[in-house]
């Protein structure tokens, strides 16, 4: 894993925020699979970790031990483009450190112009953002084209993220979309349609609760490599090729679909 410098394609990439409101919704494990899936189908992506009081994209991926991080880039002591880690799927990543007196030393205001050194380098770029709307919240939101809102099916995660729906609004950008997030069949829950009500903008995704998600973090891999055909990796999957605008191929399910029989007859004759 080395720093990397070069300067790839020519257009500024597609700045996308992944915000929420209320903290622990799974916005960081959106942007590591989101930004993972996007780089295995061949984009040019880039992911970055502005949770800089608490951050933690780096222990997701194995690389918590990256000498440049944003910290660096926000106390004005380093160049973005030596924070830049680029991991074995082409995933270019700025990690962000965990330490206290690097956040008390980051300036979250040079967020901005640090990025535009990065904008001849990538097609798609996701900032992972904190919880809240406090200044260091409210930056990543500002910076971005459009903001993807991670929630879960729950009323208290609806109210943080309307609230970030109208900072998001207020400092210039928009939402792009709402990615539901742990969502599972129970009935007591807010469905995909009531959630899109809520928050007045479309469900992009429906993500389900799946212990792969979890397991994979533990590994420190993307749930999107370690299990891919697993129900979260491929809503991720999906949702990657469409912001990508590419068709998405459903895993062949085939075990579920043909049932104890079909199974039986298969471990039998093989095939
Ligand atoms: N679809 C899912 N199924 C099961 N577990 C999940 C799912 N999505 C996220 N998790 C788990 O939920 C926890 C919180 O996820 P994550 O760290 O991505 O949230 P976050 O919004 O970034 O949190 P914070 O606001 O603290 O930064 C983690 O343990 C993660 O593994
Ligand atoms: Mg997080």
């Amino acid at each position: 894993m080395e720093p990397i410098t070069s300067v790839t394609s020519t257009s500024g990439p597609r700045v996308l925020t992944i915000a929420s409101g209320k903290g622990g919704t799974g916005k960081t494990s959106t942007t590591v699979n989101l930004g993972t899936a996007l780089a295995l189908i061949g984009k040019k992506t880039m992911i970055l970790d502005a949770d800089i009081a608490m951050a933690n994209m780096a222990l997701h991926l194995g690389i918590e031990k990256s000498p440049t991080t944003l910290h660096d880039v926000l106390a004005g002591t380093a160049d973005i483009r030596d924070a830049v880690y680029e991991l074995e799927s082409g995933l270019k990543v700025v990690p962000c450190g965990v330490s206290l007196s690097g956040f008390e030393q980051s300036d979250p205001e040079r967020l901005g112009k640090a990025l535009e050194e990065l904008t001849q380098e990538i097609e798609f770029l996701l900032i992972d953002a904190p919880a809240g709307i406090s200044k260091d919240g409210v930056i990543p939101l500002a910076v971005s084209d459009e903001v993807l809102l991670v929630v879960n099916p729950e009323i208290s995660s609806l109210a943080d993220a309307l609230k970030t729906k109208m900072v998001t609004e207020m400092v210039g950008s928009h939402v792009g979309g709402v990615v539901l997030n742990r969502a599972s069949i129970d009935k007591t829950e807010l469905s995909k349609r009531e959630v899109g009500s809520i928050l007045a903008s479309e469900v992009i995704a429906a993500i389900p609760e799946d212990a792969e998600v979890r397991r994979s973090a533990a590994f420190k891999q993307p749930v999107v490599i370690r299990k891919k055909d697993s129900p979260a990796a491929v809503a991720l999957r999906k949702l990657a090729a469409d912001i990508a605008g590419e068709t998405f191929t459903e895993p062949e399910s085939r075990g579920k679909q043909e049932g104890f029989v079909g199974r039986f007859v298969r471990s039998i004759f093989g095939g």
